[in-house]
């Protein structure tokens, strides 16, 4: 089978890597989140790393029951990695050219052959930019405020200022900034549901496959 790669970035909480578990779950995509990987290298290294420790660093991707996993010297560490604490530090790596390099070098190795959906800040602008489909979700800061601070059970003013935070990082950092990719189609999902949102993706991913070549 020929390879369909589907890029899926925005900002925090925007809905992209629920979008991308329904497509694998639903549309049988293999879904990678590369924002997990930048978490699981702070969650190794802490935030003052240098390159020497992290191309020393056992880091693989494996796929259980068509679920995306992050080991660490053979552990599962998946689970830890998905705290507001950890986002935060991740954007800060995310600014430095051989953090991008290292996560960049492991995504690009995972499509093969297949249907993949891969969700971030850079996949259709950097990391995938021949990407067959490239889709922007976009939010207010407030709607994704609500929908994280629900999900954490967190305060929804504290959520709120910590997402301003690490747009304003993702979106002014100098390499491979958080922005609309080029020829990807932008949605905003303020005031939309999950489903809605789903529906809207997956008729764009069912136009294209359809109309692909191979
Ligand atoms: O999507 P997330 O919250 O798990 O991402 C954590 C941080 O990682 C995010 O604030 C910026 C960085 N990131 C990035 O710079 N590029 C990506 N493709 C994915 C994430």
């Amino acid at each position: 089978m020929a390879k369909f790669v589907v890029t899926i970035d925005g900002p925090a909480g925007s809905g992209k890597s629920t979008i991308a578990k329904l497509l694998a779950k639903r549309e049988g995509f293999i879904h990678i989140n590369s924002g997990a990987l930048y978490r699981a290298v702070v969650y190794i290294l802490g935030d003052s790393l240098d390159k020497d420790s992290l191309n020393g660093v056992d880091l693989k991707i494996e796929y259980r029951d068509g679920n995306f996993r992050i080991l660490h010297n053979g552990i599962d560490i998946t689970e830890s990695l998905k705290t507001e604490a950890l986002g935060k530090k991740a954007s800060n790596v995310a600014k430095l050219g051989f953090v991008r390099d290292f996560v960049n070098m492991k995504v690009r190795a995972i499509p093969k052959s297949g249907k993949f959906v891969i969700d971030g800040r850079d996949c259709g602008s950097v990391i995938f930019p021949d990407a067959d489909l490239k889709i922007f979700l976009t939010a207010s800061p407030e709607e994704r405020a609500k929908r994280r601070a629900e999900e954490i059970k967190g305060d929804f003013e504290h959520v709120l200022e910590e997402i301003k935070n690490r747009d304003e990082q993702d979106m002014k950092r100098e390499i491979a900034p958080l922005k609309k990719p080029e020829g990807a189609y932008e949605i905003d999902t303020t005031g939309l549901g999950i489903e809605e949102v789903f529906r809207i993706v997956v008729d764009l991913v069912r136009r294209v496959y359809g109309n692909r070549d191979s």
